[in-house]
């Protein structure tokens, strides 16, 4: 993330978002329903949501972050774009038990570059939250980077995930056969992935329609 615009500007301008925004937006405006309650975890600076609110104009979008200044960030991108569909930005601490009763009932999930960051046992629950907080029928959209077969795709990634893992021990990149188990422990149908720029992936995991009791 790089600094505000100005001293009175909440918006923060990240690189990387203004980078992958479009291949984002793609993805979400062709695996969303069209209609419905769409949550986003780890907002960030909220470009990403501003972004795609204008593409998904029937879907009334959550942005949630942990950290008051992105927060912050994320309501000012709000005002500023004049961002119809798109809530004021909650807290949420994605790792914490039990946030998905609260968030229940969500037919979209979209969490862009979190997973690598946090240990193991947090990105379990976060992916456990997120299954849970999906109503029947409602997709979850992960983006990162991963592991494949164990290993890193570029020296680039593999230098990054060596100095989140010094960083934060527990941290790092997860493996994808890791993950798509996780969700579908957690009740989520065959995850896939999309490929996406810069060695990166989408996963897209579906909630099971509830089927009704027979006769
Ligand atoms: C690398 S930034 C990604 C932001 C945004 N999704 C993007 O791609 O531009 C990681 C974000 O995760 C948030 N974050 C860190 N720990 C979190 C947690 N436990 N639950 C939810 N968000 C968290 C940070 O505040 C930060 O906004």
């Amino acid at each position: 993330m790089i600094d505000t615009a100005t001293p009175s500007d909440a918006r923060i301008f990240a690189p990387a978002a203004a980078r992958n925004r479009d291949a984002i937006r793609e993805v979400v405006v062709a695996e969303a329903p069209v209609t419905g309650r769409a949550l986003e975890i780890a907002s960030g600076s909220g470009e990403h949501v501003v972004h795609i609110a204008r593409a998904t104009p029937a879907l009334t979008w959550q942005p949630t972050d942990p950290d008051p200044a992105r927060r912050a960030s994320i309501d000012a991108w709000r005002l500023e774009t004049g961002a119809d569909g798109v809530a004021p930005a909650r807290a949420l601490d994605a790792a914490g038990r039990g946030w998905s009763a609260e968030f229940a009932g969500q037919d979209l999930v979209l969490m862009v570059n979190l997973l690598h960051l946090i240990t193991e046992e947090d990105a379990r629950t976060v992916l456990r939250e997120i299954a849970a907080a999906l109503a029947p029928g409602g997709v979850a959209l992960i983006y990162g980077p991963f592991l494949r077969d164990g290993c890193t795709t570029s020296p680039g990634d593999a230098r990054f995930d060596a100095a989140l893992r010094t960083e934060n021990p527990g941290a790092g990149y997860k493996d994808i056969v890791w993950v798509s188990r996780v969700l579908t422990d957690a009740g989520l149908a065959m995850p896939r992935t999309i490929d996406m720029p810069a060695n990166n992936l989408m996963i897209v995991a579906r909630k099971p329609q509830e089927i009704p009791d027979g006769p």
